[in-house]
């Protein structure tokens, strides 16, 4: 139901999931990259995705700028809208699962209880994937140039500096990024989706 009206009914679709699974050839599912800042979420989610396509299956990247530019361009960085953010995106990456797809995201998502929700929202294809790396390496890193804009207090709120990262408490996978190469590291990702059974080993 509705948050706002009772006059909102679910349509049912007879292309259920299933069947979209049955012609793609694997299960549809949501991989929930989070860390730091620079920890690689974008870099790892693109070269599953790129893994995963050319063995035929269908994916989508939701990455945090991409996103923040359209879906939630009227959201800040404050906790509540940090929460409305991953909020939004839990919502479309459950609407993606039901068309079949493999949605991978990749944004820092730094309160537990964010990721849980969306965890409890989309349920057993929920795959969350801790992307690990220092502090002072993704800072080494700065890809952005953010840290130092963050360290000059240049921006409020900046996770890691200013603003708290709740690791992830059980996390179907870490990967330290600090110390594992990127195509091990995308192996890693893979091989756990085919043991879950979402895609073929
Ligand atoms: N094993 C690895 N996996 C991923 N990235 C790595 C790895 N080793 C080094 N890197 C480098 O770390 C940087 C990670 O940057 P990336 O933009 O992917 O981070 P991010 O987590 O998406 O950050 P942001 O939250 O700011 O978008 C890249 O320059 C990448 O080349
Ligand atoms: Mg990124």
């Amino acid at each position: 139901m509705n948050a706002k009206s009772d006059n909102v009914v679910w349509h049912h679709a007879t292309v259920t999931r299933a069947r979209r699974a049955a012609m793609n050839g694997h299960r549809s599912g949501v991989v929930w990259f989070t860390g730091l800042s620079g920890a690689g979420k974008s870099t790892l989610a693109h070269a599953v995705e790129e893994s995963l396509h050319r063995h035929g299956c269908r994916t989508f990247v939701f990455d945090g700028d991409n996103v923040r530019h359209g879906l939630c361009s009227d959201l800040g960085f404050s906790v509540a809208d940090r929460t409305e953010n991953i909020r939004r995106i839990g919502e479309m990456t459950k609407l993606f699962t039901e068309a079949g797809v493999i949605a991978l995201t990749a944004f820092i998502s730094p309160l537990r209880a964010d990721r849980e929700r969306v965890r409890q929202l989309v349920g057993d294809d929920f795959v969350e994937v801790y992307v690990k790396c220092p502090l002072a390496v993704c800072e080494a890193r700065d890809v952005k140039g953010m840290y130092a804009k963050a360290r000059q207090g240049l921006i409020k709120e900046f996770t890691g500096i200013s603003s708290p990262y709740e690791e992830p408490e059980r996390p179907e996978l870490v990967v330290d990024t600090s110390v594992t190469e990127l195509d091990a590291a995308v192996a890693q990702v893979v091989d756990l989706l085919a043991a879950r059974g979402l895609v073929p080993a």
